[in-house]
This record gives structure tokens, sequence and C-alpha cells, in this order.
């Protein structure tokens, strides 16, 4: 039987999975997303060259590699053709290659409407999303009136369920928040495009998968976001509306959950956040500016810069148990190069109790003070080092304490962007 891995994120998302999974993928038949949506940006750079993708998995730059979109996915019509067409003219071969599950929900126009809609109106008390609709198009699938891939194919319930949504949306958008409606005829032409396009693509993504398991192909799992970020065990309401742990890529594939043999959780060297919500161990000096300049902290979806702070050994706690995680990858590690000292938080101060493992929701996490352990710094250059003695001793030992503090192994590191730039402790895939 194949050994099948899943990576995922263990903080708020922008841990650097997009270049594990590129790097992995060598080894990989097939690449998975099985959560989020467009809201997801995956930064690869394979010899220098940089591509972002938001949707399509990244396995793609692989020719020999299959993609598949499960059905936990939230997909965008516009953005999927956008992303083909971009890798299209990159000259990598999109469309033989990408499989879509039939269960899929749709983003429409209408629910990247209302996203913005309300984040403008819940004003500074606004979550940050991406904009894109993820929230409002799960908010369909669960209570059962999502447009779903398979609905293209049935152009009279295609039209009606158009038109009971759009009126739906209508109300909320020019009632409540005083925006412009759509309108479905327009939505319902747009979507005939995408449907001759994607048809091709569109097949048995749960079978598919069973089969090359059973055949021994190895699979690889996608994870986007990141825990902290998870529906259920986030920083609520400060989060994504999937469940992005390591356990969601059985419903969100179609496959079982004895299929995910090994999850390696990706964890950068330090923390960062995009949009709003708490963050315990967030900078607001010049150690805080100076990651987010050297780590290039900025939003590859939408460009906004990331909050930085010190690495949060009681957040990852939480991440490693919830995921089950059996080894990690840390990245960015050469961002930390240079700092005189450096803080681990390792637990919380909370309403005059001591705890050493994250609290579940935002009003608690706000409300802890990080406990630091503080270690010395390295001022030689990690970067692009490809074995784990040529680290400095210092860098060494803070990955050591990482280890000790979270309870898993780190089984690679990140020292740079392109693939080479890896050290290897326990390949995932190796038995
Ligand atoms: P949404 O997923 O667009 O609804 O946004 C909800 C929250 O998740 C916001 O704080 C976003 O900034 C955050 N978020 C969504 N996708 C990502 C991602 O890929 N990386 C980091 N944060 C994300």
């Amino acid at each position: 039987m194949a050994k099948n891995v899943v990576v995922i994120g263990t903080q708020w998302g922008d841990e650097g999975k997009g270049k594990i999974v590129d790097w992995l993928t060598d080894q990989a038949a097939g690449v998975v997303r099985f959560q989020g949506g467009h809201n997801a940006g995956h930064t690869l750079v394979v010899g220098g060259k940089k591509t972002v993708l938001h949707l399509i998995p990244s396995g793609i730059l692989r020719e020999s590699v299959h993609c598949f979109i499960g059905s936990g996915v939230v997909l965008s019509p516009e953005a999927l053709l956008k992303e083909i067409d971009e890798l299209e003219a990159a000259g990598i071969q999109v469309a033989k290659r990408l499989h879509i599950a039939p269960t899929c929900p749709l983003i429409l126009p209408y629910h990247a409407a209302l996203d913005q809609a309300r984040e403008l109106a819940r004003g500074s008390s606004k979550i940050g999303t991406t904009g894109r609709g993820i929230g409002p198009a799960y908010e369909d699938k669960v209570a059962r009136r999502a447009i779903r891939v398979i609905d293209l194919f049935d152009e009279e319930k295609l039209q009606q369920k158009l038109q009971e949504n759009v009126a739906l949306y209508n109300v909320q958008l020019q009632y409540i928040y005083q925006a412009a409606p759509l309108n479905a005829d327009e939505i319902f032409q747009q979507l005939q495009i995408f449907r001759e396009r994607i048809c091709p693509m569109v097949s048995d993504v749960s079978r598919t998968l069973y089969d090359m398991n059973q055949r021994g192909e190895k699979l690889l799992f996608e994870g986007a976001q990141g825990t902290l970020l998870d529906i259920d065990h986030g920083t609520y309401p400060f989060v994504t509306s999937s469940n992005c742990v390591a356990g969601a890529a059985a419903p969100g594939a179609g496959v079982a959950p004895q299929m995910l043999n090994y999850v390696l959780g990706i964890v950068k060297a330090y923390t960062t956040r995009v949009g709003s919500g708490p963050f315990p161990t967030e900078l607001f000096d010049e150690v805080g500016q100076g990651l987010g300049e050297r780590g290039q902290e900025f939003g590859a979806t939408t460009g906004r810069a990331r909050r930085c702070g010190w690495f949060d050994a009681a957040a990852l706690k939480r991440a490693i148990q919830i995921n089950g995680v059996s080894g990690m990858c840390i990245t960015k590690l050469d961002v930390m190069d240079g700092l005189e000292y450096i803080n681990i938080c390792v637990g919380y101060e909370l309403n005059g109790e001591k705890i050493d493992i994250l609290p579940f929701g935002a009003d608690a996490v706000a409300a802890c003070t990080p406990i630091y352990e503080t270690l010395p710094g390295w001022q030689e250059s990690t970067f692009g080092i490809q074995s784990y003695d040529g680290l400095p001793e210092n860098a060494q030992a803070y990955l050591r304490r990482i280890e000790t503090l979270c309870g898993a192994p780190v089984a690679m590191i990140s020292t740079g962007p392109d693939r080479e730039e890896t050290i290897v402790l326990q390949h995932p895939y190796a038995d």
C-alpha cells in the first residue's frame, strides 16, 4: 500500500506549504486540494522563477503529476480559468492533468459581493477576509442551496437555482448593505463558458484516488490556510470557513482516513498572521519589522502586509495534537539569522493561571499574556544550507527546543525558497 502524505499549516497560514508540496511531489503521482478556495496563495520558486497558485494544487509544475480538486474545495470558475490560462501561457500543461470533483460548490459573484459588503459594514471589527466569497460559499453548502459543479450539466436546474440564490442574495445586498444587486442571467451566461472549458476535467475524483492508492501510487494532500484559522479549532470568529486540519483531507478529498498515513506539519520559524484577530506573540518593534522585511511577509493573494511575532510553542502544541503531526518542516529559518536573542512563547498567563497550550476562541486567546523563554540567536547565514550539521549551533539548539516544547520531531528544514534550499532529516515518504 502506498504511503500518502498530508501537508498542513500549523499556524495562521503562510507557513510556506507551497514550496514543500512542490518539493515532495517528485515522489507523488497525485496532489489533492481538499479545502479552502482561491483565498490561498502558494508561492513556488523553481530555478529562480516564481509562480503563485491560488486554487490549482502545487503539484502542477511537475509534468508527470496529476492534480485533483476535491469536493471540500469551494471553486471560483473565474479564478480557475484565469489560473489555467496563466499557467498554460507559461508553457505548463494543465487541462489534461487537472481533475475536478463534480461535488465542488461554486463560488459565484454574489458570494464575493456579500463577503465584501459585510466586511465594509463591520468597520473596525472586520474579520479581514480575503474578500473572495469563501465564507458565503461555504454557508450555501451547509444550507444545502449551493450550486455545485455537477449542476452545470443540467441547464434548467442551474437556471432555477441561480434565480433563487440571486434573489436571496440581492435582498441582503440591497436592503441590508445598500450594495448593487446582481443579475442571474448574466451569471448564467458566464457559466456556459466555464462549463464548456471544464467539462473534460470533471471526473470521479474519489474513485480515482482510491484506485491510485490501490495501485501503490503515492498521493499528497495539500492543505491551505492553517490550523489556527480552522473554523472549529482556530481563533473563532477570526478564522476561515473550512476545516484546515489534517483530518479534513478525508471528507474533502473523498478518501478513507486510513489513506492518510503521514502528517507533515509546516511550521514557520517565527509567527505571522494576516487579517484581524488575536496574536499573543505579535511584535510591534523593529524586530517584528525586520522579520517582515527579511521574510518578505506580504500576502500572496491580497498583497497585505503580514503581522509578525515570536515563535509560539504553546499554539504549536495545540496544532501538533489536533493534526497528529508525524513530523515538522521548519520553514524560513534563514529569516531569523542575525538576531541577538530569540524569544519562544512556552505558555500563557490567562486569568491569573499559567497554561501551556493555546485556549479556544478569540476572546480567550486575546486575554493571554505570553510567557517567554529566551535563547541566544546566531549571526551566521543559514540561507541555502543543505545539511543539518552545517547549521550554526544556536540554530540547532533553537530547533531542538521547538521539538521538545511542541512534542513532534523536525523532519525537514527549509533554508530558502528554491527546491534545493532544503534539509531533510526524515523523508515523509520513506518507509
Ligand atoms: P477568508 O478565508 O477569505 O474568509 O478569510 C478569513 C481569514 O482567513 C482572514 O483573516 C484571512 O486573512 C485568512 N486567510 C484566508 N486564507 C488565507 C491564507 O491562505 N493565508 C493566510 N491567511 C488566510
